[in-house]
């Protein structure tokens, strides 16, 4: 499944045989609930332990293996199949982004990535999305801010993603955070959350070069780039169970209160409280993205730009964001 792209060097647990090259990486597939699996496990990566990067396939996620996986040393776990070639492609993305911090991806942030790539990768097959995966990703990402508070969540997820799906994981994290800071209902926080979780889905019709692109756009890619909302709008809109709320969000979180956001050219009276939420969420996570060519901006400098943004969104909300924005 994973050659041609990648080279594999496959290797039998007992074997003896140890000849794998010292770059690139480990990949662990071995049931982890068995003892002596994991004895001989252990040995092997201590041998390559020059290997930063080990990546652990746990069936279906059981709970005991994935604790086993970080145990012995994981950088991220993952389910198996599809989220393996999700996975390694991110690697060799953060590698040549040259990062060099150890540690390790919290359950909570593998899978809502997954989700996401499941979301993702049915839009770009042409299928439907499956709602139950943005709700997956949003539950999981309620409940690791609702544990380990939003700063956690930003941190880690800025380690180890990269451009849309850390963008979408970052929104919802921080959307989930102001809902929980202005004392949404739990049903509240979870409309927000799958909205932000939905809000960019457009974007999966975008082509990387645009959407990844480290310079300005020119023109004609600025025009692309801004399809996205309508291009979620009508991905989302025939799905049954979808809710108004979200379409909303969805085709509207670039529009501002003064009227020169797109795609509608809405003003204030016509822009829910749903979206205005969005659209702060949106624009301080764009802010504090980290991308491979310039380092993530200080959140205090990304809230400065959005005090600075007169008119364009609702000044008492900007107001109840700043303890989101600066949260320790
Ligand atoms: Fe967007
Ligand atoms: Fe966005």
């Amino acid at each position: 499944m994973l050659e041609p792209r990648y080279h594999i060097a496959p290797q039998l647990l007992g074997s003896g045989d140890t000849q794998i090259d010292s770059s690139g990486v480990i990949m662990v597939d071995a049931d982890l609930r068995k003892i002596h699996r994991v004895e001989q496990i252990q040995l092997v990566l201590q041998e390559l332990s020059c290997i930063r990067e080990k990546l652990f396939v746990v069936h279906n996620q059981v709970r005991s293996m994935v604790a086993q996986a970080y145990a012995l040393g994981a950088t991220a776990v993952v389910s198996r199949p599809k989220e393996i070639i999700f996975k390694l492609a991110q690697i060799e993305i953060a590698e040549k982004a040259a990062q060099s911090d150890f540690a390790i991806t919290s359950p909570e942030i593998t899978e809502s990535t997954a989700a996401f790539a499941s979301m993702f990768s049915a839009v770009r097959a042409s299928k439907q999305i499956n709602l139950s995966d943005a709700e997956r990703a949003t539950l999981q990402i309620i409940d690791s801010i609702s544990q380990k508070g939003l700063a956690a969540w930003l941190d880690d997820v800025r380690r180890y993603h990269e451009g849309t799906f850390q963008h979408c994981l970052l929104v919802t994290g921080v959307a989930v955070g102001f809902a929980l800071e202005i004392g949404f209902s739990d049903l509240d926080v979870k409309r927000l959350g799958i909205a932000a979780t939905l809000h960019d889905i457009g974007k999966a019709h975008i082509p990387l070069l645009i959407l990844d692109k480290p310079d300005r756009l020119d023109p004609g890619e600025e025009e692309i780039m801004r399809s996205h909302p309508v291009i979620g709008y009508e991905l989302l809109k025939n799905i049954e169970d979808i809710t108004p709320e979200i379409l909303d969000g969805v085709r509207h979180h670039h529009e501002y209160l003064d009227g020169s956001g797109y795609p509608d050219a809405l003003t204030a009276p016509e822009i829910s409280d749903l979206v205005r939420l969005l659209t702060i969420s949106d624009i301080f996570a764009a802010l504090i993205e980290s991308r491979p060519y310039r380092p993530a901006m200080p959140r205090q400098n990304a809230y400065k730009i959005l005090c600075g943004m007169e008119g364009k969104l609702e000044r008492p909300l900007v107001k109840a964001f700043r303890n989101v924005a600066l949260v320790v």
